[in-house]
């Protein structure tokens, strides 16, 4: 073959080069080690000596062009390649993610937005307690099971990880002044075995209003805006009669089924209703032992578990997954 059909046939095949990658096979078609032009030194040898050093001169020119159209085809391609990245403004220069709330905290900010937005002050009590503010000022009776350490988390006869939030009543009943309305959030430990619904550490919000004439009906139009908000507007709620030391009377809030609308269904035990919190009038003698009159003050407290509250809402059926920090399981909850 001549040395201008290898020429010409180089020039075509850059001309219909497709893709970036055919370049690097072209060029060794021609120019590589074993490359039609490079091929046709080696003929130099069975050319007459006269001949040698002008066919030489023209195999080397033609691979010097072929040489610089490789380059220019290679720059171009690199250009382009980033032409296509400027112009498309809407490709990501690398795949972003966004970080979000855990659904933990999301419902802690749901839930104090409610509060917050009916006048309620946030307060954070101490995890670590003292006997008397976790037990004793509420009331809880010596031989109470609470008390024992095989269900608490006791360092010393005195100190233990508090059992509820409860204690933070105490707290501020004995530093402030009425009227007070409080919501205070936060850790709490019992000797729990995990499972899908207990857990060693869980989160509660506490929330108390102290001041003067006080009655459930207060609680319930509290509770009323609460359970519109969090669950939603035409969510039922009720007051069942229940047992607390601390409160006087005590109840338990449920709210209608939100997944059977009260039909009954294995979320509610067939029963139509769904237990979110406790609550009560708080008892005279906790404010006697915290250094408020009872007899001028009264007031509501109701304490509710953070994880159930997010269970319910978002339809989680195991309260590891909260704990478990499977990232595939949280980004579904965009906040
Ligand atoms: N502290 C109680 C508990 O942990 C809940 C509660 C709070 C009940 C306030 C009544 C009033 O079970």
């Amino acid at each position: 073959m001549d040395l201008n059909s290898i020429y010409n046939d180089a020039l075509d095949d850059l001309k219909n080069i497709k893709n970036k990658g055919d370049l690097p096979l072209i060029k060794s078609k021609y120019i590589g080690r074993k490359g039609k032009v490079t091929e046709l030194f080696k003929e130099l040898t069975s050319l007459p000596k006269e001949e040698r050093k002008d066919f030489g001169q023209k195999i080397n020119e033609v691979q010097n062009k072929l040489k610089e159209l490789f380059e220019e085809h290679e720059e171009k391609f690199r250009l382009n390649a980033f032409n296509i990245k400027l112009n498309d403004i809407t490709r990501d220069a690398y795949p972003i993610e966004s970080g979000r709330t855990h659904i933990l905290n999301q419902t802690y900010e749901d839930i104090y937005n409610v509060f917050k937005s009916m006048g309620f002050t946030v307060v954070e009590g101490p995890e670590i307690e003292d006997e008397f503010h976790n037990f004793e000022a509420l009331n809880f009776p010596k031989s109470h099971p609470a008390r024992d350490t095989q269900d608490s988390f006791f360092f010393d006869d005195k100190s233990l990880l508090r059992t509820h939030t409860s204690p933070v009543q105490i707290r501020i009943m004995e530093s402030w002044e009425p009227p007070f309305a409080v919501i205070s959030p936060g850790k709490c430990y019992r000797r729990d075995t995990i499972d899908a619904s207990h857990s060693f550490m869980f989160n509660q919000i506490e929330g108390f209003l102290v001041d003067e004439d006080i009655g459930v009906g207060h609680l319930k139009a509290i509770l009323d805006i609460f359970v519109q908000k969090i669950f939603g507007e035409d969510v039922k709620f009720r007051l069942r009669p229940h047992f607390f030391p601390f409160t006087e009377p005590s109840m338990e809030i449920d709210i209608g089924c939100i997944f059977c609308g009260g039909k009954g269904c294995n979320v509610c035990k067939n029963t139509g209703w769904i237990e979110i919190m406790g609550a009560g009038i708080i008892d005279p003698n906790v404010f006697t032992l915290s250094g408020i009159d009872p007899e001028k003050h009264s007031g509501f407290a109701f304490g509710m578990g953070v994880e159930r509250i997010a269970m319910l809402r978002q339809n989680i059926n195991d309260m590891r997954l909260i704990y478990g920090n499977d990232l595939e399981f949280l980004k579904q909850f965009r906040g």
